[in-house]
């Protein structure tokens, strides 16, 4: 039986992932990379230096920018990026997601945070949600980045629950792709083109409910 939820952030809670990649396009436009829709999705789910790393090797720069360079360029984006959220407020939790988070811990559910982002505790605290979670892990530990399993291993961890216990929840194909491997059932939340990896696949986050997942649950398993 489900016993939790482990969440994305960016684009599954927060409508943050459109903030992202409106930073890494100024980013890609000052290396000389060609900002395409492919490249942003992408990058979706992908550790800021990974991400740097994808947009020069999409314009062939890798080679041309040292690792000073590097970090300048993602501090650079960094706080292009905070800038751009640091006015969020309630109002940008995506639509539904405060009635499902506040749903699921009524109804039991234990909850943590999966996301790739370092501004992940500021994004919680400006949306009043910081309090709703069992743990966040800080991808500042991880050895690897999604798809990689190990940040949803341990989004698990964080709720003493087993992987088959937890529905994973994420809107980008490397995040499905992490807690399939992890072996949670992942809910997507998008494009079921780009998320078809999915075990549960939701156009859009209104759509989320546990009464809709029982429904979808129930479905692959008969
Ligand atoms: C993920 C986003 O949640 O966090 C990525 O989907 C982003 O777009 C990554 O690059 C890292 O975020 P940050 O805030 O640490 O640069
Ligand atoms: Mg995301």
């Amino acid at each position: 039986d489900i016993k939790g939820f482990a969440f994305d952030l960016d684009g599954v809670i927060a409508d943050t992932a459109r903030f992202h990649g409106q930073a890494w396009h100024q980013t890609a436009d000052e290396v000389g990379t060609t900002w395409t829709p492919q490249l942003a999705e992408s990058l979706k789910g992908i550790s800021r230096m990974e991400s740097l790393q994808m947009i020069l090797d999409a314009g062939n720069h890798a080679d041309d920018f040292s690792q000073a360079d590097r970090e300048a360029l993602a501090e650079k984006k960094n706080h292009f990026y905070q800038r751009l959220i640091a006015t969020l407020t309630e109002d940008d939790i995506l639509p539904g997601m405060k009635s499902f988070i506040h749903s699921a811990k009524v109804a039991g559910y234990k909850m943590s945070i999966a996301s790739a982002s370092k501004n992940a505790p500021m994004i919680l605290d400006h949306l009043g949600l910081a309090n709703d979670f069992v743990g966040i892990v800080d991808p500042a530990t991880l050895t690897k980045g999604k798809p990689d399993p190990e940040i949803f291993v341990r989004a698990a961890e964080v709720l003493e629950l087993a992987p088959n216990q937890v529905i994973g929840l994420e809107d980008s194909a490397a995040g499905i792709e992490s807690i399939n491997s992890a072996g949670q059932i992942s809910l997507a939340i998008g494009d079921a083109v780009v998320l078809s990896a999915a075990n549960l696949i939701f156009s859009s986050t209104v759509d989320v409910t546990l009464q809709s997942i029982q429904s979808k649950m129930d479905k692959i398993k008969s």
